[in-house]
């Protein structure tokens, strides 16, 4: 939010105020209603009335906000009042499925509705900016955050950023701010460990780490904040480079920089900075605003000024951009706006938990269903539910979603037992979610072979992924291995159903040994009634797999546009790239997906022979529902450079389309 047409009003506030209420504004506190970051929280409420805080983060409810703002805007001299943000990644109380299952959907309008109806519930919680779209592209399963990422391409990741800043900023009445994080190539700390080292080529920077971003800036992002990482040595939070002299002075972002918590802080760790001083000033060289839950400017500004590491001008820079977001969210005019948004009524929530049983839907992956055993739609038979995750509700809501009711949430066998009459759905959990066993393996098998079909769900809690979530080895656990070595054992036909925030790593017996698999991610608080529509043929599976599936750990990282090396893979050539004790293809590919019914592709017809720098390409493409059920399918158009001046990936997505068909019926898709 640019400073146009504030600027009278914010030149005379600058003139007047202290050193204290300037570096107050630059100050963001957590409360302790929820723990995102390290260290005290709760709120300063003595320095809130004291000027010493300009915005507060973990704090929502339109009284609670209201009585919080009450005290900066009564109590402090000059009456500016904070701004209140707050982690809704993938929804506020009604959750979505996580940003990665959601990139499955490969549809931009869907995107943007959830973050619509996130931006609206936000707004009933009195918030005015989210910490979110999380941009960060994502090729190493071992890294927790990759559950908070829209996958592995950078083209998805461009346009997943788009439609979420449009679906945060654009709506009305309730628009909130959107965040551009983690600022960058954050998911490329090294072995996947997280807050890890980063290097990466230039190349790579600029192709596939900084798309999104941009993309954001351009569709008017209001703040990005930058990752807790590295690059090369030089901590994001110290890169004045990238975050002035790129985004700034080049993409022209206007908006602010939000320090991620105590990055900041960080820069002393990073062992860049003596002190908090010297890490103070060097984030705001950077160019960053808002120091989140680090104190470094509060503490550290004055003393970087004594000792001319900074000056006054650069902080009243930053002061006056902060000022500029406040007025552009309209808290001058009112700054009790967000309070007086309303609570929804009961028809907008059944609304907005039929979006987040479509999205959960749109984002479940099928990728085997051997002799059609799905759907299940003969509900006379017998049926075994096993599996830890088949009960669960919390935990279907995912990472970041410390507001999601997961009271209301359904879980599969709940939902099941809606189609199977009592006395014939059988549940077991066999084993708990973590690596302990339970001691119902063999209470498991006994309904496993009891029954004429096993529905077997597997896969992680909410917190074996997201922030501080790396896994060295991003597998099962242990018990949930014997329990499905167990279930495939009693000789019935076996659906696995996966809930998880990550790809899974999983052995070859498990994959060849069921008859199906279901990848439901954590669809959110509508995974188990979204899951049951699949299974039970309601709903007709489109999802695509928007990052790559390793068949082993030691193939991590994995993606699909790979270059192809001097020596390509070849199985018949011992003097070519591949491993001795592992294949070289994934166990899933990216933009994997099947559905009940099937399509079939055209060969594609381009709309010139040649094509001049400057020009536009279009591709069309004869897409048919060959099968007897109603469908969506996504066409992705990939290209390949043969021959350029460097090795170029084997594919780049450079553009996707969903059509929708009617059994028996076929149209042409375009690419443009
Ligand atoms: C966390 C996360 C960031 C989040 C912030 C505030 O450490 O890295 O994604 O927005 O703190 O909760």
């Amino acid at each position: 939010m640019s400073d146009d047409g504030f600027n009278a009003r914010i030149d005379a506030l600058l003139a007047d105020m202290t050193l204290t209420e300037k570096l107050g504004q630059l100050n963001m506190v957590s409360s302790d209603l929820t723990v995102t970051g390290p260290g005290k929280r709760g709120l300063p409420l003595a320095d809130i009335s004291a000027g010493r805080v300009g915005s507060v983060l973990n704090w929502w409810g339109a009284e609670e906000t209201r009585a919080v703002q009450r005290r900066a805007v009564e109590d402090t001299r000059l009456g500016i009042p904070l701004f209140f943000g707050f982690d809704i990644v993938h929804g506020q109380r009604t959750i979505f499925p996580i940003p990665l299952a959601e990139a499955c959907a490969f549809d931009p309008v869907l995107w943007e509705q959830t973050a619509r109806v996130a931006a609206a519930e936000g707004a009933e919680d009195g918030l005015h900016i989210t910490f979110a779209p999380m941009l960060d592209v994502a090729r190493d399963p071992r890294w927790g955050r990759i559950a908070e990422t829209p996958g592995e391409d950078p083209f998805v990741g461009a346009q997943f950023a788009r439609a979420k800043v449009r679906g945060f900023q654009n709506g009305s009445p309730c628009a909130i701010a959107a965040t551009a994080k983690h600022f960058v190539a954050y998911g490329l700390v090294n072995a996947g460990r997280e807050y890890a080292q980063v290097d990466v080529s230039d190349r790579a920077l600029h192709e596939v780490y900084l798309p999104p971003f941009h993309a954001a800036v351009s569709e008017g992002i209001a703040a990005i904040m930058p990752a807790f990482s590295d690059i090369a040595g030089l901590p994001m939070h110290a890169n004045r480079k990238l975050l002035t002299e790129v985004v700034r002075d080049r993409w022209g972002f206007k908006g602010i920089y939000i320090s991620d918590y105590a990055g900041i802080a960080d820069l002393v760790s990073h062992g860049v900075a003596a002190d908090l001083a010297e890490a103070a000033a060097l984030a705001m060289l950077a160019g960053i605003d808002i120091d989140m839950m680090g104190f470094a400017y509060l503490k550290g500004l004055p003393a970087a000024l004594e000792r001319g590491l900074v000056n006054m001008t650069q902080i009243d820079v930053s002061v006056r951009r902060v000022l500029a977001f406040k007025f552009g969210l309209g808290l001058f005019d009112d700054p009790y706006r967000a309070c007086n948004v309303g609570r929804p009524n009961t028809q907008r929530k059944r609304d907005r938990r039929f979006l987040a049983l479509e999205s959960a839907r749109r984002s479940t992956v099928l990728l085997k269903n051997d002799n059609h055993v799905l759907p299940m739609t003969d509900s006379t038979g017998s049926l075994a539910i096993i599996g830890p995750l088949a009960d669960a509700h919390h935990d279907m809501l995912g990472p970041w979603s410390a507001l999601g009711e997961a009271d209301e949430t359904i879980s599969i066998v709940d939902r099941l037992r809606l189609h199977w009459p009592h006395g014939r759905i059988m549940h077991v959990a066999g084993a708990r979610l973590d690596s302990g066993d339970d001691g119902s393996i063999r209470a498991a098998s006994v309904v496993a072979h009891a029954c004429d079909i096993s529905v077997l769900c597997l896969g992680e809690s909410r917190h074996m992924s997201g922030e501080a979530g790396s896994r060295a080895d991003p597998s099962l656990p242990a018990a949930q291995i014997r329990l499905a070595r167990a279930v495939i054992d009693a000789g019935r036909p076996v659906v696995l159903v996966l809930c998880c925030g990550r790809p899974l790593v999983l052995p070859d017996w498990l994959v060849d040994g069921v008859d199906a698999v279901v990848v439901a991610w954590f669809g959110g608080s509508e995974t188990g009634h979204a899951i049951a529509d699949i299974l039970t043929g309601s709903f007709n599976p489109s999802a695509r797999l928007a990052v790559t599936w390793p068949a082993q750990v030691g193939q991590i990282p994995i993606w699909y546009g790979m270059r192809p090396t001097g020596r390509p893979a070849d199985p018949n050539e011992l003097y070519s790239s591949k491993y001795l004790d592992s294949p070289v293809e994934p166990r899933f590919v990216f933009g994997e997906g099947m559905s009940f019914t099937s399509f079939t592709i055209g060969e594609p017809v381009l709309d010139r022979p040649e094509l001049r720098v400057g020009e536009c390409l279009g591709v069309s493409v004869d897409v048919a529902n060959t099968g007897s059920m109603r469908g969506r399918s996504t066409i992705f158009l990939f290209l390949h450079d043969a021959v350029a001046s460097i090795s170029r990936p084997m594919l780049e997505l450079k553009a996707f389309r969903q059509i929708e068909l009617g059994p028996e019926s076929a149209r042409k898709c375009a690419s443009s």
